[in-house]
């Protein structure tokens, strides 16, 4: 443990709830970056130089290239659940502890799932920006013509705690929950989620709505392209709140310029904060900037889990040396721990 007298650096990537990184200061020197920005791997390694921790968001990248500027470093504390961003084996050879903030997202996360079916079937952005144009004349009962979401059959690939809870959320709009896995679910899990294990394809041919759930990793890249899409029903929705990227953007473009399905409701972009300029000017197609876990209370506890964490690793507070949510476990054998 570092003495008082040799209080550890850390830095924050992007602007953090202050009272939640108080916290941290109670141990720590902080530097907090006062903008959102997205940071290249020069830059990352320039602001790590002297640092022995650091708070990250989801795209600020870690890598061996980084790392090898970074000598001081302990621990980088993703403020999120997805950890793509991080290269995993480079941290455990460097000894620097990782970790992520699972769980506090699952239910905020599976609401705005539901929003973005919801919004996507019933046409709801495109509503809004027909009458904000002062387009509406007058009550026409032909407008704005959309799907029904209840009753529909929902396909899950990816089932993790967010996919279940997406599932649970079914019952209540009578819908049918179908999904793929790696592998398999308990039978118990599947009861409680009212979800049924099929193949990938009979999930992509079935799902009136198709969410996607998976984790980023070299196996879901483009999960979702050209041949994906053909499988789906033409009146099915995409919706994605997983990772750009494992959707491949530029064939869901065309399968929805085409009217290959009805359309898509998406959170993540493969190149953010970029979104195509095809996609922008499509019409079916709802699109937000990645806050499917943004409300504030999530987003709160999201930031403290990611604080405790970095507290913990760092050798300090109730779990000092052991982080609640470490992702590389064996970073402690470089370190000799
Ligand atoms: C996550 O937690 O991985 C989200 O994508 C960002 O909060």
């Amino acid at each position: 443990m570092s003495s008082p007298h040799h209080r550890p650096r850390v830095w924050v990537s992007r602007p953090l709830f202050d009272d939640i990184l108080d916290r941290l200061r109670e141990h720590a020197d902080v530097d907090v970056e006062d903008d959102d920005r997205d940071w290249t791997r020069e830059q990352m390694a320039q602001r790590l130089r002297d640092k022995a921790g650091a708070i990250l968001g989801v795209a600020d990248p870690v890598d061996a290239s980084v790392l090898a500027h970074a000598p001081l470093l302990r621990a980088v504390a993703n403020r999120g659940v997805g950890y793509n961003n991080l290269d995993l084996a480079a941290l455990s050879a460097a000894g620097v502890v990782a970790t992520n903030t699972p769980g506090v997202l699952d239910e905020t996360t599976a609401d705005f799932a539901w929003a973005l079916m919801l919004a996507t079937a019933r046409r709801v952005t495109e509503a809004e920006r027909y009458l904000r144009a002062g387009q509406w004349k007058g009550m026409s009962f032909h407008i704005l013509l959309g799907g029904d979401v209840h009753g529909r059959t929902l396909g899950i690939l990816g089932m993790g705690r967010i996919g279940q809870a997406i599932a649970r959320r079914a019952v209540g709009f009578r819908m049918p929950v179908i999904y793929h896995n790696r592998s398999r679910l308990d039978d118990a899990i599947e009861r409680d989620c009212g979800a049924r294990y099929v193949d990938r394809d009979t999930l992509l041919r079935e799902a009136d709505f198709l969410v996607l759930t998976v984790p980023m990793t070299a196996q879901t890249r483009h999960i979702v392209g050209t041949a994906e899409l053909a499988l789906m029903k033409r009146d099915a929705f995409l919706i994605n709140i997983a990772r750009g990227g494992v959707v491949d953007d530029a064939a869901l473009v065309a399968a929805l310029a085409q009217g290959r399905i009805a359309g898509a409701g998406l959170d993540v972009f493969e190149r953010e904060p970029a979104v195509p300029p095809e996609m922008l000017a499509l019409d079916n197609v709802v699109l937000t900037p990645h806050i499917a876990s943004a409300s504030l209370a999530t987003r709160r506890a999201m930031a403290a889990m990611a604080v405790d964490n970095l507290i913990a690793a760092l050798g300090y507070g109730p779990n000092a040396g052991h982080p609640p949510n470490v992702l590389n476990a064996d970073s402690s054998l470089a370190r000799g721990g």
